[in-house]
């Protein structure tokens, strides 16, 4: 909590994390407060901002993932988001860092990152935010578990409203959620990074072979974002066998073609005990002009 430059969602006045008495609250000088959940996140969400009484993913899609994830099947790419972290700090020759996760999900990215650059040399704060109060409960309660709380916080709040100082950020990953531009180019330093990830051509090929007639290759994505500069583009593959059907049916239902496919094909899904499938990630690093 203490190295991020925490923003009041009320008045905007700098927020201030309070220890002294239970229970832990973050303050602003207008005295507004919001308590420190058990868990270690703070909701920074106001209620009139919510579109519902529970926004972001459900719990249902938040345990899905986190099954998924926890196989280990993308470790190989949540390496590579972090390898080109560490790389990306290391061209603005930066020991220090404090990184954003925008739309962090359950967190198991951001404590991938935070994790590997504390590994690799550098004093790295990271914060996550998603809209989902699950998905962060689960996310801060991983890290107290992990014992990284010093150095890796959460927060529900929309990342179209980023409860952040201007200019706080020296890198952002925003990874398989919506892209919220002229946020990110606030929040950011000058030269910081934003580091998003789009399927390559290939990814999940046997899986939609499992499941259509005649599966398409995927779009090739390289969205131009405003005020920013894409400098690299880096692919990351691997070949993967999903092992169980749990883990095949999270894997389903985190992808877009969960909502669109027809019964009798998601039904050729639940007939497998094991699926091969290739993985291929393009990540797409953006240097803020
Ligand atoms: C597909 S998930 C990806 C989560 C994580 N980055 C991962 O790859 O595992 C998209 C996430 O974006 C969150 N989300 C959607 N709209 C959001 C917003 N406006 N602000 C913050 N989070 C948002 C959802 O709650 C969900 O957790
Ligand atoms: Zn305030």
């Amino acid at each position: 909590m203490n190295r991020i430059a925490w923003k009041c969602p009320v008045c905007g006045a700098s927020l201030l994390p309070e220890y002294q008495k239970k229970p832990y609250v973050m303050r602003c000088c207008a005295d507004h407060s919001f308590d420190i959940a058990r868990q270690g996140y703070v909701n920074l969400l106001l209620a009139k901002k919510r579109s519902s009484a529970s926004p972001g993913d459900s719990a249902e899609m938040v345990s899905a993932r986190t099954a998924f994830l926890g196989g280990g099947y993308y470790r190989a790419f949540s390496d590579g988001v972090s390898a080109a972290c560490l790389d990306l700090l290391g061209e603005n020759g930066l020991q220090r860092a404090v990184i954003a996760d925008a739309g962090c999900g359950e967190g198991y990215y951001t404590q991938n990152l935070c994790r590997y650059l504390g590994e690799h040399g550098i004093d790295a704060a990271c914060v996550g935010f998603d809209l989902s109060k699950d998905a962060v409960t689960h996310a801060s309660s991983c890290a107290k578990r992990a014992s990284m709380a010093d150095r890796l916080s959460y927060a529900v709040a929309s990342i179209f409203e980023l409860p952040l100082a201007d200019a706080c950020c020296d890198g952002i990953i925003n990874l398989f959620a919506p892209v919220a531009v002229k946020e990110f180019d606030r929040v950011l330093k000058k030269d910081g990074f934003l580091l998003c990830a789009v399927p390559g051509e290939r990814h999940l090929w046997g899986l939609k072979e499992a499941v259509y007639d005649t599966p398409y290759l995927n779009e090739v994505r390289r969205d131009v974002l405003d005020g920013f500069v894409l400098t690299e583009v880096r692919r990351i593959e691997d070949c993967v066998t999903i092992c169980t059907q749990e883990h095949i049916r999270a894997l389903f239902s985190m992808t877009p073609y969960y909502w669109k496919t027809a019964k009798e094909d998601t039904e050729k899904l639940s007939r497998l005990q094991t699926l091969k499938t290739e993985i291929v990630f393009d990540l797409l690093l953006y240097r803020k002009r």
